[in-house]
């Protein structure tokens, strides 16, 4: 006979292969709860960093298109806290940046540039040449040509329910935001939200970091 042993031991863990799966989906399940349940209620993650607003609604059916053609495929809107990153491309990511995005659009491949601070680095202009055709203004860029953007009319139609989507989700849009949006496509076209949509990425947090170093 085997001497006895206790219940509650290593060993009955070590010895039946089913009792350790329990256990280990067990440790890592209070381990995931433990790191991620906080993140829903911290207001680092939660709140707008200063200065990130909602999305007025020509950037917003800007950012609608963004997503249509997969700019996300090749460009990442997440600055790592690497210093060859922020050197690159300015303050790093902050989560209270992303609060009004549904979906978030960080990417997880770089064929291109990270976007999250391309905001007024280049003129309207250099935008509508570029995304036209690229190669227009890089000629060695590998980018694909969205010539069909300059003659679509940016969609009024599906703007209003899409903001009251939003405000399902928190995004603090008023009435007003919303009777206005589709005058503030009126004329516009895709190329116009998309252009506007760029141009407002990440400079919330490019003039923050400015005043700082103004006011040493
Ligand atoms: C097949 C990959 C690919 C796709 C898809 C793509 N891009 Fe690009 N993009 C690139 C590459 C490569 C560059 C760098 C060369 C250049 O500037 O054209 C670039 C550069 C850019 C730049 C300039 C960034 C900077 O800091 O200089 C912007 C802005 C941009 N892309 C926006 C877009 C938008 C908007 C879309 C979707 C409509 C898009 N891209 C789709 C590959 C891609």
């Amino acid at each position: 006979m085997s001497e006895q042993r206790r219940f509650f031991s290593h060993e009955t863990l070590e010895r039946n292969v089913g009792w350790l799966i329990i256990a280990t989906i067990a440790a890592i399940s209070v381990a995931g709860l433990v790191q991620i349940v906080p993140l829903f209620f911290q207001h680092s993650t939660t709140e707008p960093s200063p200065g990130v607003v909602p999305y007025s609604a020509l950037r917003l059916a800007g950012r609608d298109i963004y997503q249509r053609e997969g700019c996300v495929g090749c460009h990442s809107q997440q600055i790592r806290t690497l210093r060859s990153e922020v050197e690159r491309y300015g303050p790093y990511s902050l989560a209270g940046e992303s609060v009004f995005d549904h979906p978030f659009l960080w990417g997880s491949k770089r064929t291109g540039p990270d976007l999250a601070r391309v905001g007024g680095k280049y003129s309207d202009a250099w935008h509508q040449i570029h995304l036209n055709n690229p190669r227009d203004v890089v000629p060695e860029s590998n980018m694909p040509a969205y010539p069909w953007l300059a003659k679509n009319a940016a969609d009024a139609n599906t703007i209003q329910s899409h903001m009251v989507a939003m405000r399902r989700l928190g995004v603090p849009y008023t009435d007003d935001d919303i009777a206005n949006a589709p005058k503030e496509l009126e004329g516009k076209t895709e190329l116009d939200a998309l252009v506007a949509y760029l141009q407002g990425l990440g400079i919330n947090r490019r003039y923050i970091i400015v005043d700082e170093v103004v006011a040493k």
